[in-house]
């Protein structure tokens, strides 16, 4: 289904629906989160994107509230940290988040990162407990749909195997110079929604030639041309931006077309503006989620 505009929504595996791209509210500007997105929330976003390791909880919750907007018209997605995992820990841990919140339900839940390093042999063991524990959530409709982020295939397949409840979304590191092709194609395979994070890639990709002088060829910006790049391919883009005008120019990018010869040029650029850790390898700190810090 072609989406028209940034509200309209895709169905996930539960039914649920979903808008086609949401606000990130990782590392907002100078600390000025609430405001952040409290201008995101008057630029018209209604999908916002937090986890209980950027801190922006409680000023979404708030922010959220100062915009006398009914709750229900919100999509809240928060996420579990790695060293908030196992049974009796995530039940905690997503109260929590609620708590900081101030809302009785979340939209989305998501285990933000699958393992450690690669000497973390307790990672799968957690991993089945922590969503069973997850399930158990579901089940009392405090949230309406289960996800991951920054899963792999093989991460996927040992949490499919004692699984009740099947992943809504796997939210990834994906833009133009780091396409994930294969994690891409599994979970579409699996009806899994994708969804990307840093989208439009930073500053690395903002500043590319290439990608400056094929924006200019649509007449849009580098972002745009990123998040047009990932609503066509049906991925929902997360972005975050600290003013009304890159917010809004953010959600404009229903009115042109890539052609398929351009998608496959920036799907099959060389994959070097990796920004963030490997989820086999290594874990990222609170202050940087990756190894570039913006
Ligand atoms: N699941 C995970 O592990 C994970 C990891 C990282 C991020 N995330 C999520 O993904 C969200 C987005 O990722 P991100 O913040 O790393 O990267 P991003 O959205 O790709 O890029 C944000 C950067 O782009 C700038 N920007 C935004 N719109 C622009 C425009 N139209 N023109 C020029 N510059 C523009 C922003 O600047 P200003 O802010 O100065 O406007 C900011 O420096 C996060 O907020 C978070 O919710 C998830």
């Amino acid at each position: 289904m072609k989406m028209i505009n940034y509200k309209d929504c895709y169905q996930l595996n539960n039914g649920l629906q979903i808008p086609c791209m949401g606000f990130g509210t990782y590392n907002a500007k100078d600390g000025d989160n609430r405001e952040i997105i409290g201008t995101a929330i008057k630029a018209g976003y209604r999908y916002f994107d937090t986890a209980s390791l950027y801190g922006t909880e409680r000023d979404l919750g708030a922010a959220i509230r100062e915009s006398g907007i009914p709750r229900e018209e919100f999509f809240i997605v928060s996420k579990v940290w790695i060293d908030e995992m196992g049974y009796e820990e995530v039940k905690k841990a997503f109260a929590a988040s609620l708590e900081r919140l101030q809302m009785d339900y979340l939209d989305l839940y998501l285990i933000h990162w699958p393992r450690k390093s690669e000497d973390d042999t307790e990672w799968k063991k957690r991993l089945t407990m922590t969503w069973l524990a997850m399930e158990e959530l579901y089940d009392t409709g405090k949230v309406r749909g289960l996800g991951l982020s920054n899963f792999l295939p093989h991460h996927i397949e040992v949490l499919m195997h004692n699984a009740k409840i099947k992943p809504v979304v796997d939210q990834l590191e994906i833009h133009p110079g780091y396409s994930q092709e294969a994690a891409v194609a599994y979970c579409k395979a699996n009806n899994i929604q994708v969804q990307a994070w840093s989208p439009i890639g930073r500053s690395a990709l903002l500043t590319n030639p290439y990608m400056m002088s094929l924006a200019e060829k649509y007449h849009v910006s580098v972002a745009q041309l990123c998040l047009r790049f990932l609503i066509q391919k049906g991925i929902i883009p997360l972005p975050k931006a600290s003013t009304m005008e890159r917010m809004k120019q953010n959600q404009d990018v229903f009115g042109f077309d890539i052609s398929e010869e351009d998608m496959w040029i920036l799907t099959c650029m060389p994959q070097n503006l990796w920004l963030g850790e490997h989820p086999d390898f290594a874990v990222p700190t609170a202050t940087s989620e990756g190894k570039n810090e913006i």
